[in-house]
């Protein structure tokens, strides 16, 4: 016969339940606030401030893709191949992280900023054409630190605030590392006299 549980096994102590919401108050704090959607009362960060910052980096990812974009097409040289094809991944993975950012926006009841005007001036990195395979790869990696600077900076102020956005910009910032270690290795293997001008 199969030896049940003794009831003192099934209730748990009333510490552990101390810090838990009933479920009656979590029920309808949900329904209190059921347009914000994903936000609860239990949100615990300044929500108009981390939509600002989140449009920022939104702002930061569209100017990257537009600069890799560029660099993509306008690399030319014999050496330019595995360069062009670096530069367009890093456009596509700056988009996928746009992407990200404007969803998180949205769930946080904003609307993600995607208006040319000003665009440049909302970013942190900046938009820099680059003329010869080395300076686009120089201006890639610049940017590519700052945009590192800011998410480290983000991450920190949301602290445990707001722990899926701050979990977001974790993943997003991995990216951001892989990148400058890509430009980094690339930079490293380009001399200074490789006919890598791109007219
Ligand atoms: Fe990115
Ligand atoms: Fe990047």
């Amino acid at each position: 016969m199969t030896q049940l549980p003794s009831k003192e096994n099934l209730v748990k102590p009333a510490a552990d339940l101390a810090i838990l919401s009933d479920i009656k108050t979590l029920r309808a704090h949900a329904r209190k606030d059921i347009e914000e959607g994903a936000v609860t009362s239990g949100y615990a960060a300044d929500r108009k401030v981390v939509i600002k910052l989140l449009n920022e980096a939104l702002a930061t990812e569209l100017v990257c893709v537009l600069r890799y974009k560029r660099h993509h097409f306008m690399a030319k040289g014999i050496h330019s191949e595995s360069i062009k094809a670096e530069f367009l991944q890093h456009a596509n993975e700056e988009m996928a992280h746009a992407d990200l950012l404007a969803k998180r926006i949205t769930e946080l009841g904003g609307e993600p900023d995607f208006s040319p005007d000003g665009l440049s001036q909302r970013s942190h990195a900046e938009y820099v054409a680059g003329d010869t395979l080395n300076t686009m790869i120089k201006e890639d990696l610049i940017a590519e630190r700052i945009a590192i600077e800011s998410y480290r900076e983000m991450i920190a102020y949301l602290a445990d605030a707001d722990p899926t956005t701050q979990k977001l910009l974790k993943e997003i910032l991995a990216m951001e590392e892989e990148h400058a270690e890509d430009l980094a290795s690339l930079m490293s293997n380009i001399k200074p006299e490789m006919p890598n001008l791109v007219m």
